[in-house]
């Protein structure tokens, strides 16, 4: 099932379902295809990957795991086993509880479980470790749906050597919606752990970028999201499906044996075909009430029509689809109870899975397909029904049928020839089904060949490969992208050298982003005691000055490292504090533009929802990070040029930074902090520099030759090294520490 097409990167495909289930009969296992979009759509992944990691749809007791695992190896595919513990609170729980209802837009349906995330978040843990014990080194790791959310940030930190992509096959829900869930915040930063995050339409990647903003205040762009010093592809991949299987299925004796027994069971009524797992997304009772109208208007419909509905069993443990099916079922027998004559009704119903030549024996026959979920991902039945129309009606030289589908389906984007239809609206749907059933065959005809040609476009083959290879090319561009060398171990090593030879130490540090991780609120980055405890062996070590440079106001910095034997400079440079000294303003600086400067940001803060204004001792930012994105950088953009205009004359600066404009005094920022704490220095003096945003590279123009400059994050330009987070930083300090430590206890000699 699994193979390897022998590409440069060997693929990992990783999701909570694997392509086949198992099932305990009779005291042995059998497998069975699963059933659902994802299942059909990675088969036409499969043949690439080298493995394949899920899990195998039940639980088995650990004496039975080798087993499963022998089986399952055959077929190249690898189990994450779960407890019956993980399957009510991850998959039950969080899974098809709390994500699968909110990511569809059904708030009522969210059920409130204690125990949810917390195994949502272990078997997420181990999915990763599973794949850190499997994937070869350097493979593209594949990752897919809701289930496993917060895998990728679990894998980087186990393997950073592997890529590793992320495929949602369900919406990404409106912000509004993602933001209800309690561990928000944690569960996004797990899917930005990814290289790159795939989507199948726009829509879905404009929410996940808004929700980014929303709820980690983290900025984007269409193609990319900045987060922890990386860029986090976006891209927009519908998916499709297997289009040979397809052909091959429908071309089969059995499938012709089959349609020819239709043919003869429904002679003269025209078939509506509905299919879909019992979900409630699907919009099942929704469809019988348009059917109900449709046959109301006119009863006698009921001999010349029939709905055949297909519900393919899902979720049945849980209670929600116990009753859904309970409602479906009473509903059917109302209406053929209602509308029905002996021998005639008007809905014929299975409840249970399809062999592949009933499914394209019933989709080639069917006069109209009726797919009308309330929201769905993609939705691959209608991609199904229009491929085996129009290859069915090439082949018997007839008219194809019509498809009616919901506008809330990812699939209308890409189908839009289907007679659409808004699935609440029950007497729309009704007429939608009057016009399918009347619809000329030339009509029939221009809309499904149209449809047709898309599908074979979208082939879930040729998904796969285009999705790999945009991860490809990202992840190349970004390396390509990345002005400055990662600071990796050699170098890393020069530098300590450097700093353990030289006679003195000058260590240039910001403090958000560089020392301390950025949070949603600036209020909430207090230093933490491993950050304290840095900075006072940093400042310990023989003949070394430490200085913290950062925008922050004087008062801030006083309380949260002030008691500490260090330098501070506050406000980009315009107030500064020695080591053991008192603060001190910078002298002569015309702030003479200041009331009116901030008169006029104070009325973009009363326009721009979300934005605030910071007031500094030299300067204003308008800050806008938690804003609404378009409109926030729209209304930056034409004040900066308002502001450039009105303030010609004066002596400001101003400056448009990630999310912030800022208008300071000519002259006063971290470099010329720099330039004057440097002044005079010899030049065998070790002197670093680490920042992490635009205000820093003040600094780092501002470093003497024999400086080092480190950025933290990819963009930026003048810095000698990148590091990728404040955790590496303070990692690489710690290194610089421990070695000047060790330098000096040698030279000292042995005690005694
Ligand atoms: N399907 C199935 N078993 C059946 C009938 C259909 O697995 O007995 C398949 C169908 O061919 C389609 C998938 O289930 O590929 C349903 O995918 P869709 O995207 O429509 O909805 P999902 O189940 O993913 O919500
Ligand atoms: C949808 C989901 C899949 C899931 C399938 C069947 O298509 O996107 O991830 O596998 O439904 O649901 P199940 O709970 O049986 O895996």
């Amino acid at each position: 099932m699994v193979g390897n097409s022998g590409r440069e990167r060997p693929l990992v495909l990783v999701s909570n379902r694997l392509p086949v289930s198992l099932e305990r009969r009779d005291g042995t296992f059998h497998a069975r295809m699963s059933s659902g979009g994802l299942a059909t759509a990675l088969s036409g992944v499969s043949e690439d990957a080298a493995t394949w990691i899920g899990w195998p749809g039940l639980v088995v007791d650990p004496s039975e795991e080798a087993a499963v695992e022998r089986a399952l190896d055959e077929h190249g595919l690898r189990a994450v086993f779960l407890s019956h513990h993980d399957v009510e609170h991850y998959y039950h729980g969080f899974g098809n509880g709390i994500v699968w209802p909110l990511f569809h837009y059904f708030t009522d349906r969210v059920i409130h479980d204690r125990e949810a995330f917390a195994t949502y978040l272990d078997v997420n843990h181990r999915f990763a470790e599973r794949i850190a014990e499997e994937a070869p080194e350097g493979a593209h790791v594949w990752i897919h749906d809701f289930h496993l959310l917060a895998v990728s940030n679990a894998l980087r930190q186990l393997r950073p050597d592997v890529v590793i992509s992320f495929f949602l096959h369900i919406p990404f829900p409106s912000s509004e919606l993602y933001r209800m869930i309690p561990q928000r915040e944690e569960l996004l930063r797990g899917m930005l752990g990814a290289d790159y995050i795939g989507f199948h339409t726009h829509d879905y990647a404009r929410h996940f970028r808004s929700t980014c903003l929303r709820v980690l205040g983290v900025g984007s762009s269409p193609d990319a999201v900045a987060f922890g010093g990386r860029r986090v592809g976006i891209g927009v991949h519908p998916i499709g499906i297997p289009v040979d299987r397809f052909e091959a299925a429908l071309t089969s004796d059995e499938t012709t044996r089959y349609i020819a027994d239709l043919r003869e069971r429904y002679g003269g009524r025209k078939v509506i075909l509905a299919v879909e797992r019992l979900d409630y997304t699907k919009g099942i009772p929704l469809k019988l009430r348009a059917f109900e109208t449709f046959l109301a208007r006119d009863p006698r419909r009921a001999r010349e029509v029939v709905l055949l509905q297909v519900l393919v069993p899902s979720r049945l443990d849980n209670p929600e689809y116990q009753e859904l099916k309970r409602e479906i079922d009473e509903t059917i027998g109302r209406l053929n109870g209602d509308f029905g004559e002996p021998g005639i009704a008007p809905i014929e119903y299975l409840n249970r899975s399809l062999d592949p030549h009933e499914l394209v024996g019933l989709y080639a026959y069917a006069d109209v397909a009726l797919v009308t979920p309330m929201r769905d991902g993609m939705n691959l039945v209608a991609q199904e029904y229009c491929l085996c129309q129009s290859l069915h009606a090439e082949r018997t030289e007839r008219a194809p049928g019509v498809l009616v589908l919901s506008e809330f389906a990812g699939a209308a984007n890409s189908l839009s020839r289907a007679l659409l239809v808004n699935p609440w609206d029950v007497e729309g749907v009704a007429d939608a089904i009057e016009e399918a059933l009347s619809l000329s065959p030339d009509e029939r005809n221009l809309r499904m060949k149209t449809m047709a040609e898309r599908v074979r476009h979208l082939d879930c083959h040729r998904w796969g490969k285009e999705f790999c290879r945009s991860v490809e090319r990202w992840v190349e561009e970004e390396s390509n992208r990345e002005s400055a060398p990662r600071l990796g171990r050699s170098a890393s090593r020069e530098i300590v050298r450097r700093a353990v030879e030289a006679p003195r130490r000058v260590l240039f540090l910001d403090y958000d982003g560089t020392l301390r991780e950025i949070v949603s609120h600036p209020d909430a980055a207090r230093p933490t005691d491993e950050i304290r405890k840095l900075l006072a062996h940093l400042a310990s070590m023989p003949d070394t000055e430490v200085h913290v440079v950062s925008g922050r106001d004087r008062r801030t910095l006083d309380a949260w490292l002030g008691d500490l034997p260090i330098s501070l400079c506050a406000e980009h440079g315009f107030y500064t504090r020695p080591r053991g000294g008192e603060w001190r303003a910078a002298h002569h600086v015309d702030l003479s533009w200041m009331q009116a400067a901030e008169e006029v940001l104070r009325g973009i803060v009363e326009e721009v929802p979300g934005s605030h204004l910071e007031k500094k001792s030299a300067g204003l930012a308008w800050h806008y990070r938690l804003s609404d994105d378009d409109y926030a950088e729209w209304r930056a953009r034409e004040l900066c040029a308002i502001l450039s205009e009105e303030f010609a004359s004066l002596p400001i600066e101003i400056l448009r930074g990630h999310k912030v404009l800022e208008m300071r005094a000519a002259g006063v920022n971290k470099g010329s902090y720099l330039r004057e704490r440097l002044d005079g220095e010899p030049d065998d003096t070790f002197v670093l520099c680490i920042g992490d945003d635009r205000t820093d590279l003040d600094m780092y123009a501002a470093m003497p030759p024999q400086g080092v400059a480190i950025h933290v994050g990819s963009e930026g330009d003048g810095m000698d090294y990148r590091l990728d987070s404040p955790r590496e930083v303070r990692d690489f300090l710690r290194t610089v520490h421990a070695a000047i430590v060790d330098s000096a206890t040698a030279a000292a000699g042995p005690i005694g």
